[in-house]
């Protein structure tokens, strides 16, 4: 795992945007998966700049997003596909038809979760999937205890990670307990998985997919048996690691070796 520790979240989104933007100049018609959450906001609206100011394109993009809440029909100012709407694919110009999120009020959802994993396949695969993670250590929805193979289906929320994301619904607003969330399997099988965290309230989290055996308690972990990861923390997120330093040179060395071969 490559982990990138930098001064702050825009940093983080920047870095972030550039692997995109990288990816997008390589295969236009690239496949991205995406996260909601806070953190991969700044991100989208670094791409949504780009596109905007530099014509960077999504037009032969196809997305597919992580989670959704299971019982939120897309209209929902709480569901993933509205918040999607909201913070990436309404400024840019991606085709709507292309971009995927399951669907949180699928007549069938059983049958819903086999057919996004179909559609997954259809596409090709993942090139680039975005991923933010819990204080838990959860990747897309696939809370502590999930199978480390598992595929697309119905998971039940912890207690910690519904409180977490109360702040997004009003006083009155029911909050969902269940959703439907990508599987670890199906997030294991992208090409390259690119992972944010920013703030000191995700720091045991990151440690724990450090440095933490590969376990179920910690989701993210698994992603030490990912042959292309990048971690990518601001200070506060990278405050619980043993030995910071050691990544930060590793990173420098990693930029004299692109200089001396004419790569930057
Ligand atoms: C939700 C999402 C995750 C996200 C997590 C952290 O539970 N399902 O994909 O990584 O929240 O969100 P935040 O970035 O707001 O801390």
């Amino acid at each position: 795992m490559k982990v990138v520790i930098l001064e702050d979240a825009n940093e983080v989104a920047r870095y972030g945007a550039d692997i995109f933007e990288r990816q997008l100049a390589h295969k236009a018609d690239s496949v991205f998966g995406l996260a909601t959450g806070s953190t991969p906001v700044a991100l989208y609206r670094e791409l949504i700049e780009r596109h905007q100011r530099e014509s960077l394109s999504f037009a032969g993009v196809t997305t597919f997003n992580l989670d959704e809440y299971l019982g939120l029909p897309p209209e929902h100012p709480q569901s993933y596909r509205y918040f999607m709407q909201q913070h990436l694919f309404d400024h840019i110009d991606i085709r709507p038809e292309s971009t995927f999120v399951p669907s949180g009020d699928a007549d069938h959802p059983i049958e819903a979760c086999d057919e996004y994993e179909a559609r997954i396949r259809n596409a090709g695969g993942i090139d680039v999937q975005l991923l933010g993670i819990g204080r838990n250590g959860h990747i897309g929805f696939n809370e502590p205890t999930s199978c480390l193979t598992s595929r697309t289906r119905i998971k039940t929320l912890t207690r910690e990670t519904i409180d977490d994301n109360a702040r997004f619904f009003g006083p009155d607003e029911e909050q969902p307990h269940l959703s439907i969330t990508m599987g670890i399997g199906t997030i294991m099988e992208s090409r390259l998985v690119v992972l944010l965290a920013t703030g000191a309230s995700k720091a045991q989290a990151v440690k724990a997919m450090v440095e933490g055996p590969v376990s179920a308690w910690c989701p993210a972990s698994i992603l030490q048996m990912h042959p292309s990861t990048v971690l990518i923390v601001d200070e506060a997120a990278a405050g619980g690691l043993s030995n910071p330093e050691f990544f930060k040179h590793i990173e420098r060395e990693n930029q004299a070796l692109l200089t001396r071969l004419g790569m930057v």
